[in-house]
């Protein structure tokens, strides 16, 4: 079966009320989305309600980039996977590097929140990826293999569906220049096999997409990779015509 294609917008803690509104209604009015593409927008915590309205009845969907494992309780600064829900939520994105590292994130956190948001039935996107130390030290695939295990322990296979692996090579994210193609390849073949791997017996793995410095000029030798199912954009997608090129590329 073909998998849909995935392109997530990812605006970390940047635009303010009026950029989003413009944002989003240019991409509205630019974007006509198609069948067989998820097209994803992950606005800061204060602007999803904002947002949800103004998707509302379109093909776009709707992620947080964040999520906390308790349903309710004194959990100070937190928010839960019902409240993401009751705005019209449906996806969670999950470990991204910055807050792996200005936050102190382990994989037993992102486990627990993997674990909590599937069984409410969000969608997640689990980010992964090395650092440029561990890169030069040849220690990539351990690294990504370690994330992956320790990421999805206790995730069964009925919840497949729900997860995408969005593969972050750390140094390279708003670097400006992507990874080379053969490293992108060969990353997500190795994200690829041990899914296999790991979830022997099931016929829909999760889908691999690519994050890092993914622009107008990289995207279609990006997207034409083998086990390539989208991308994770950053600074591209807070401007209107570069991330709507984006999206269009992909489609192709
Ligand atoms: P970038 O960010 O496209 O600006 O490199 C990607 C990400 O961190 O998700």
């Amino acid at each position: 079966m073909k998998r849909n294609k995935l392109v997530f917008a990812n605006w970390k803690m940047n635009l303010n009320f009026k950029d989003i509104d413009l944002l989003v209604r240019g991409i509205l009015s630019r974007l006509d989305v198609t069948d067989g593409l998820n097209v994803v927008l992950a606005p800061p915590f204060p602007y999803l309600s904002k947002v949800s309205s103004l998707i509302t009845g379109s093909q776009l969907e709707l992620s947080s980039q964040n999520i906390f494992w308790e349903k309710e309780g004194p959990y100070t600064g937190e928010v839960s996977a019902d409240m993401l829900l009751d705005l019209g939520c449906r996806w969670a994105m999950i470990g991204h590097s910055e807050r792996r590292q200005h936050l102190l994130e382990t994989n037993e956190m992102i486990n627990k929140k993997v674990l909590s948001s599937i069984e409410k039935g969000l969608k997640i996107i689990l980010c992964v990826g090395e650092s440029f130390e561990q890169r030069r030290r040849k220690k990539t695939f351990e690294s990504i293999s370690d994330q992956l295990q320790r990421g999805l322990r206790g995730v069964s296979e009925n919840f497949l569906p729900q997860i995408v692996i969005g593969y972050e090579p750390i140094w390279v994210i708003g670097s400006g220049e992507a990874a080379s193609v053969d490293d992108i390849s060969s990353v997500h073949n190795f994200i690829s096999d041990e899914l296999s791997n790991m979830f022997p017996s099931s016929k829909s793995l999760p889908r691999i997409v690519y994050g890092g410095s993914v622009n107008t000029a990289n995207i279609e030798q990006i997207s034409r990779l083998d086990n390539v199912d989208g991308v994770l954009v950053g600074n591209a997608s807070m401007d209107c015509d570069r991330f709507c090129d984006i999206v269009m590329k992909v489609v192709k």
